[in-house]
């Protein structure tokens, strides 16, 4: 359990900034899935790992069932080295080039094309393997515009109106069309979003002859504050099962139900914790200053996304309105006027919904260090990944002699 004394002792024997993530956390999550859609003919769950990559917590995952979800070829060899197997691994991408599919083919991952020239492409060379379509369902939906990608001004996926289109590419090249696929965004909260996405699948894959699965990607919803609401999962799996057997029947065959989801397994499982340099005030604003910023955490600036932020070092303390700021050289605003008990410098803010798109969003702007990150799981701590050193900010420089 990931309480502040726990917390606090990891910040101290790990330093800050820390990535912190509770492993059992994250299996909790995958059991309550795999459980609501326990009535599905075969479920297969692809962790979305592009919202956390570290091969430990994919290892994690893999020990309890899951695959894997990849949207780059870098992310299917980093699944490969977690001890996926290449039938567990799905690759999903967008907008890549024919030769990183190629070499995807080589490495024997399932392969969705999400336009008509790479379905193209991949019949003239690769009729014998069965490919899956993504389809854009055309459904504006998601925590917010970055993170919609289900309607038709998004870049993602084939339009309906294009489907004679694939029928034509897929009859002339004599391809296996084995499944349809789509992602429609981000943090959905209302199950009708997911079921109308699904109604649209289950039309597509009518038309083809040999589909084995539907995949309806990910994007549930997860709590960011108390008492914020959830896509209610069993609701709406109870809901799916049941559309998706009666599609199955009239199909004439038990297909695989597929989900991709990042946050909702990993999202809650994590904590930032940053120490603070400088507390400054104006005479409006108390400015909190850690030793992190948007090079660390950037949801809060680029989403405009809501992280919980406590203070670990004095949890009783008066409560007080903060700017939480970080120190690089641009307006790095995690929080404004937030409700937090008193900082002093040398504090540790504990961020929530660490978990997801946080580290694996990290970079080095202003030549700073990526954080550590520690894994907790069944009572014991693992540091997974060590702090940067300057060696890895020149590692790749090649200095010239002017
Ligand atoms: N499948 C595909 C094809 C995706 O592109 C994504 C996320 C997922 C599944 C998982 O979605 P999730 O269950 O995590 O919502 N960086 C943003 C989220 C971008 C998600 C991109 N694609 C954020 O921090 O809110």
């Amino acid at each position: 359990m990931l309480n502040n004394e726990k917390l606090s002792a990891l910040a101290q024997e790990y330093g800050c900034p820390l990535y912190v993530y509770d492993a059992n956390k994250i299996v909790a999550q995958y059991q309550r899935l795999e459980n609501a859609f326990r009535n599905a003919p075969a479920l297969r769950i692809n962790y979305a790992m592009k919202a956390l990559s570290n091969i430990n917590i994919l290892k994690v995952l893999k020990s309890v069932g899951s695959c894997v979800d990849c949207v780059s070829i870098q992310e299917v060899q980093t699944a490969l080295t977690a001890g996926f197997t290449p039938n567990n691994i799905s690759y999903t991408p967008s907008g890549v080039s024919f030769k990183e599919v190629k070499k995807a083919v080589d490495l024997g991952v399932k392969i969705t094309v999400d336009n008509l020239s790479l379905l193209a492409q991949f019949g003239d060379h690769y009729s014998n393997i069965p490919v899956s379509i993504r389809i854009n369902p055309n459904i504006k939906a998601g925590g917010n515009q970055k993170i919609s990608v289900g309607h038709s001004g998004s870049k993602f996926g084939i339009l309906t109106d294009k489907l004679d289109e694939v029928i034509k590419i897929s009859t002339s090249k004599n391809l296996i069309i084995n499944g349809v696929h789509m992602h429609t965004g981000s943090d959905i909260l209302d199950p009708e979003v997911f079921l109308k996405g699904a109604e649209v699948l289950f039309e597509v894959a009518k038309k083809f002859k040999n589909i084995d699965f539907i995949d309806f990607g990910g994007g549930f919803k997860v709590a960011y504050k108390e008492g914020d609401p959830t896509t209610d999962i069993e609701y709406f799996a109870d809901q799916l099962t049941q559309r998706f057997n009666q599609f199955c029947q009239s199909y004439g065959k038990e297909l695989t139900m597929i989900f991709e989801p990042g946050k909702f397994l990993v999202s809650e499982s994590g904590k930032f914790l940053a120490r603070v340099n400088v507390v400054k005030s104006t005479s409006s604003i108390t400015f909190a200053g850690i030793d992190a910023g948007l090079n660390h955490l950037i949801r809060p600036m680029y989403y405009n996304a809501y992280h919980h932020i406590e203070n670990i070092s004095n949890p009783n303390g008066a409560i007080q309105n903060y700017e939480v700021v970080g120190y690089i050289c641009e307006n790095d605003t995690f929080a404004k006027d937030r409700p937090i008990s008193e900082i002093s410098e040398g504090d540790i803010l504990s961020f929530s919904n660490a978990g997801a798109y946080c580290f694996s969003m990290a970079s080095n702007y202003n030549s700073r260090f990526k954080p550590a990150e520690v894994m907790i799981y069944d009572g014991n701590d693992y540091l997974i990944r060590q702090r940067e050193t300057i060696e890895d900010i020149l590692k790749n420089q090649i200095e010239i002699n002017l």
